[in-house]
């Protein structure tokens, strides 16, 4: 059958599948060779078991080295408890360990071995070992982790003479941070060959089986768009995808998905799930509030106002729109970034346009600000502290299984998403977008975050979300309680993970900015938008926090001490049970409401794309859907249907499911047991994400 070479060979225009029957028998006859050369390697470590015993009695030499990261600077920075093997084979292949430790907190380390047993006639070779935590699963209740060869280094029979014999400093390119982002980002240069993690061979299958109708779609588009763009138009183009949420509703309610009642639910309850900021001049109003292009990096192409939206609350609970305020152009003649024009349900046809664009910017807004920026990217930031320092720490069993494959679908996000789709989709430049979810990230941070308060009985997002934090919070407390004195004993471990995090958090947004010479209605925005945003992402600008080489860093820290003393517990480990507790749910239910609503409200191009183009006319973007100079074009328009199919129905790896055996069962188990209290808010428990890694 066709199939991708790979997750990362996924592609917005052709991704790279294996089609052509002669290379799909060639790949067949590779697969059998793989798995001939596997089966033979099993049977190898069948033959020439690894034993976990140590040869040789008298210890008399030592190996020594020091191992740091593979940093540009000049700064030595060490790598911590780095499981270390020392091994010996013989003539015949049999595995002899000769030692084992790990690196101390410096970096250094200080294997003992028996000179004269690795010196012996038979022993054909030796080598030393570098490790890592490859993966973490459950066995019986109890957790176990995995350690895969990192690194490895022949060591001549010749060479080693005397009490010890020195390694010397090994820089490792370990988990290492891009200095070319303003965020924590991973350096992978490209999957397979340098990237820290591997998806499971279950993940790419599942992809394969999933996405291959889809991507066939919309290769047919792409390939009729090429050879006469108008044999196809985009109602063919919609129709050739399933239908999503908004079409569906469309055949039995006509209308009804363009209601100021849709608008609203949609708003409170959908993928936007926005916050409703109180009015301060009228008591039971509220605002929700897009900010758009402005001064980021922008094409001439599409429209991103601000979208500012005034609703008020229903008897049943859910907000209605009762005013939308656009700022900025609306079309490609009128540029005044600062004209505004209200709209209200009075304004009839017009009213129905705007609420499209606030829909559309909203979309974008979620898109970026909340999916990419405040789940992905974010995530990636705790996920490069923990597999940098956490090794013998309890943590890894606790964070590592909702931590793992962020990088990596994160790795193809920028080539596919940043760099080809949204640049020629919506209004960002690349560096636009890349300084707006830098931006967002300035007002992100564990320490002071808080779950949506319920404005009413309707507002399930907001109950499903405080529910799910609550379990989240209950299993983490439960695990650092159980292993608390472990913790503990090897705090350094949470003090460089936090150190990690901090230094390379992004500067608090807007704290490097110089207000004194701007236009007063610049700076009015961007107390607005610091406003909004703070209390969108729940970011206390009063809360203490760390300067580090030059710039308020955004992330708290978690410790600032490398020994916990007794005095210091009860403070240090609630921190910690937060911290943890917001990683989990960020990685999970947080990610999972972004990720799986994204086919309900941006699975239809007319109801809700990314970006509407200004097109030539003097009412630009406020003109009617069957307008389709404003609307996304042939290409533009599949490939958005084929991204919101990948996103939201390729996903695997469920908590409950567990399908990767690596979720503790008491998580499991406390999310089971409030099925019934999920599924009335309209969350099936079983279909929420165990990491973020689609
Ligand atoms: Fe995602």
């Amino acid at each position: 059958m066709p199939h991708f070479k790979s997750i990362n060979h996924i592609e917005v225009g052709y991704s790279k599948i294996i089609s052509n029957p002669i290379t799909i028998a060639l790949e067949w006859l590779l697969a059998k060779f793989y798995k001939f050369k596997d089966g033979l390697i099993a049977l190898a470590k069948r033959l020439f078991p690894r034993r976990p015993e140590i040869y040789g009695k008298q210890i008399d030499s030592w190996l020594v080295g020091k191992i740091i990261f593979q940093t540009k600077g000049t700064d030595e920075v060490p790598i911590h408890h780095l499981p270390l093997e020392f091994w010996s084979r013989t003539k015949i292949g049999q595995w002899r360990k000769l030692s084992e430790g790990h690196t101390e907190p410096d970096g250094t380390f200080r294997l003992p071995f028996d000179l004269r047993w690795a010196n012996r006639f038979w022993v054909s070779s030796l080598r030393f070992e570098v490790c890592q935590i490859s993966h973490v699963y459950y066995k019986g209740g109890e957790a176990k982790t995995v350690h895969s060869l990192f690194h490895k280094v022949k060591i001549s029979k010749g060479d080693l003479i005397g009490m010890e014999f020195n390694l010397r400093t090994i820089p490792l390119c370990f988990w290492e941070y891009r200095d070319d982002v303003p965020m924590a980002r991973v350096v992978i240069e490209k999957h397979g060959k340098d990237a820290p993690q591997q998806y499971t061979e279950a993940r790419v299958e599942a992809i394969n089986e999933q996405m291959i109708p889809v991507e066939l779609t919309k290769v047919k588009h792409l390939e009729q768009i090429k050879l006469d763009a108008d044999s196809i138009t985009l109602a063919e183009i919609q129709a050739d995808y399933p239908e999503n949420l908004t079409v569906c509703i469309e055949k039995k309610l006509p209308g009804y998905t363009r209601g100021d009642s849709w608008f609203g639910e949609r708003m409170m309850n959908g993928m936007n799930r926005g916050i409703f900021l109180p009015d301060p001049a009228e008591d039971g109003a509220y605002w929700m509030k897009y900010f758009g292009k402005h001064n980021y990096g922008h094409n001439e192409e599409y429209a991103f106002p601000d979208a500012l939206m005034k609703f008020k609350i229903k008897p049943d609970g859910l907000p209605t729109p009762v005013m939308i305020r656009l700022r900025g152009p609306l079309n490609a003649i009128n540029k005044d970034p600062w004209q505004v024009r209200d709209f209200t349900p009075a304004d009839g046809e017009t009213w129905q346009q705007a609420k499209r664009v606030a829909r559309v910017n909203g979309g974008l807004c979620t898109e970026v600000d909340e999916h990419f920026a405040g789940a992905h990217a974010n995530i990636e930031q705790y996920a490069i502290a923990a597999y940098r320092n956490l090794r013998l720490n309890p943590l890894t069993t606790l964070l590592f299984p909702h931590l793992k494959e962020v990088v990596l679908i994160n790795h193809t996000a920028d080539d596919i998403l940043l760099h080809k789709y949204i640049p020629h989709a919506t209004a960002y430049t690349f560096d636009g977008l890349v300084a707006r979810i830098a931006d967002v990230m300035g007002v992100m941070d564990w320490k002071s975050f808080e779950t949506m308060t319920p404005l009413s009985e309707a507002h399930t997002y907001a109950r499903a979300e405080q529910l799910f934090w609550d379990i989240t919070s209950q299993f983490v407390d439960s695990f650092i309680d159980q292993n608390k004195a472990d913790i503990i004993k090897h705090w350094h471990e949470v003090f460089c993970f936090s150190e990690d995090l901090v230094n390379h958090s992004v500067p608090v947004y807007l704290s490097d900015m110089d207000f004194s010479n701007l236009d007063p209605r610049e700076k009015a925005r961007y107390e607005e938008m610091k406003e909004y945003l703070s209390a969108q992402f729940c970011f206390d600008y009063d809360m203490p926090r760390q300067f580090r080489d030059g710039h308020l860093r955004t992330v708290s820290p978690l410790t600032l001490t490398t020994v916990l003393k007794p005095e210091q517990e009860k403070e240090e480990i609630a921190c910690l049970k937060k911290a943890c507790t917001y990683m989990i749910f960020v990685a999970t239910f947080l990610h999972t409401w972004a990720n799986e609503h994204q086919y309900e409200d941006i699975g239809e191009v007319l109801y809700n794309c990314l970006g509407l183009r200004f097109g030539d006319k003097e009412s630009g973007v406020l003109a009617p859907e069957h307008d389709l100079s404003i609307a996304p074009d042939l290409t533009r328009s599949t490939q958005m249907m084929w991204f919101s199919n990948l996103l939201s129905r390729t996903e695997y790896g469920f908590i409950t499911r567990n399908e990767d055996s690596d979720i503790n069962p008491h998580f499991c188990s406390l999310l089971m047991a409030k099925k019934e209290e999920f599924a009335a808010l309209g969350v099936i428990v079983e279909n929420i994400e165990s990491r973020t890694n689609i």
